[in-house]
């Protein structure tokens, strides 16, 4: 695992995204802390936990970005959940243990892909075996064991029928295979049609349980049964290409050791888990103590012990929430920070407040990430044919009218920027076909036209609300 500095943790950051600098350095610290707390001496580490972050922020100016981007740049196990999405214990829902279960699972993902890597030759060489068995089958007949079927099954009985006739037709059948192999290495069979035997990853025949009310309930007893029931498995045809992915994926399966892998990741998960609950200031309910509102603060105080530490019960063993990183965010517009209960406050020590976008970031934002929206126009174009252009003069005046409609209707941040590019696009989308093999430059004046409407519509709309 690398480890990045804050410096260079903020320098991907801005990869992405524009300005925010606060809150990128906080995010970089906390980080880097878990790196430092990992070298300490043990007694001591057990004793130093993170320091929770929460962002507030207008919306769209940037913090479930940084989040995402952040999730991207760290081999920590990371998920990204809604506190919206939490309903408090005792009711019909997602209860919030399961934001717990989610980064298990996640760890389990990220240290499995991991170790794929590392068998990912053997499961190719196994992948081709068996593509081969399918295109020239061999004299093994398999039958299936009745007992097999409830332990373990899958079991092969060699029946012996090979007769004189057959071994000496078995030498030229071991010259075809490799010949065959050849040609699958080369992949020029890649398109042939064959027909395999694939697992059946349905779930035979438990769907709904009732007086089950909790999905991750039901989801943990689908599991237990996935396990116990033996595995079907169905035929399908499709391409040698498609087939050997299928093969890599299962043979994978079968030589990674789950129980290294679980152990691994709940590990992970204790010590690097990262998890970042989106929307807090929805879960305030202040406002308005009718309704669902009540059990709002009920998920506030069901999310307490988590934050805090505690041990939550996942299907791959116990995991304990003390060293997990928790980003918080929210818009705070309606409600305020100071309105979450007070004990939640308190298990968020650092505040980062996130700026409202400028003209200037925007100019910045349409032209400088690495996914830029500018380049993202451009590369759509050219599957067109089109090499389209934009003048900085023509630049400059969408981030103008972005801002100027930000500030005259709703304040929706950089997603606005999103709005007016569609707009702007619009005609030439449309008629791409036409432009093909052109060369179009947008200037200023093709920006003020096409978004003449979007502007008026607003002045519109303002004045008739
Ligand atoms: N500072 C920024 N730099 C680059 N892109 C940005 C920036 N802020 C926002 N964006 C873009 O705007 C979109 C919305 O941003 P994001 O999802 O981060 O909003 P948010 O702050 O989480 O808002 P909300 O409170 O509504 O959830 C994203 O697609 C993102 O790429
Ligand atoms: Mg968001």
């Amino acid at each position: 695992m690398e480890y990045l500095t804050p410096k260079q943790i903020v320098q991907q950051l801005d990869r992405y995204i524009i300005g925010q600098k606060e809150a990128k350095k906080s995010v970089a610290i906390a980080l880097r802390n878990r790196y430092r707390r990992s070298l300490i001496d043990e007694k001591l580490r057990e004793d130093i936990t993170p320091k929770n972050i929460i962002m507030s922020g207008p919306t769209g100016v940037g913090k479930t970005e940084i989040a995402r981007r952040l999730a991207k740049l760290v081999e920590a196990p990371f998920v990204k959940v809604e506190a919206t999405k939490f309903t408090e214990v005792g009711y019909v829902g997602r209860d919030v243990e399961s934001m717990v279960r989610d980064l298990v699972e996640a760890a389990i993902r990220m240290v499995k892909n991991k170790k794929m890597e590392s068998i990912r030759e053997k499961a190719e060489i196994a992948a081709e075996n068996r593509i081969l068995d399918v295109l020239l089958p061999t004299k093994k007949r398999k039958q299936t064991n009745p007992l097999g079927i409830l332990f373990q099954s899958d079991e092969e009985i060699d029946t012996d029928y090979a007769n004189e006739e057959e071994e000496a037709t078995s030498l030229s059948m071991v010259n075809t295979r490799e010949k065959f192999r050849q040609r699958l290495k080369l992949g020029t069979m890649e398109d042939t049609l064959i027909e395999i035997e694939v697992e059946d990853s349905k779930y035979s025949g438990i769907g709904f349980v009732p007086g089950i009310g909790n999905e991750d309930m039901l989801i943990q007893i689908q599991d237990v049964f996935g396990s116990i029931m033996p595995r079907k498995t169905k035929k399908k045809k499709t391409t040698i290409g498609e087939a050997r992915r299928i093969f890599e994926q299962e043979e994978a399966q079968k030589l990674i050791d789950m129980d290294e892998v679980i152990e691994d990741a709940t590990e992970a998960a204790e010590q690097h888990g990262i998890i970042f609950i989106d929307e807090i200031d929805k879960i305030t309910g202040r406002e308005m103590s009718s309704g669902p509102d009540v059990s709002r603060e009920g998920v506030q105080r069901d999310i307490l012990p988590i934050v805090e530490g505690t041990t939550v019960m996942t299907k791959y063993g116990p995991i304990k929430t003390d060293h997990i990183l928790f980003i918080a965010a929210g818009a705070f517009h309606v409600s305020k920070m100071s309105d979450l209960i007070p004990e939640l406050q308190g298990r968020f020590p650092i505040r980062v407040q996130l700026h409202n976008l400028t003209q200037e970031n925007f100019e910045q934002i349409l032209t400088q990430p690495e996914n830029a929206l500018l380049k993202q126009h451009r590369e759509l174009m050219k599957v067109e044919n089109i090499r389209l252009e934009f003048s900085q003069e023509a630049i400059t005046e969408i981030a103008r009218i972005s801002y100027m409609l930000n500030q005259s209707s709703e304040n929706i941040g950089a997603r606005r920027l999103y709005t007016v590019m569609e707009k702007l696009m619009e005609d030439l989308s449309f008629n791409a076909e036409d432009l093909s093999g052109q060369d179009i430059l947008i200037d200023a004046k093709y920006v003020k036209n096409a978004l003449k409407e979007l502007v008026y519509q607003e002045d519109i709309n303002k004045f008739i609300l």
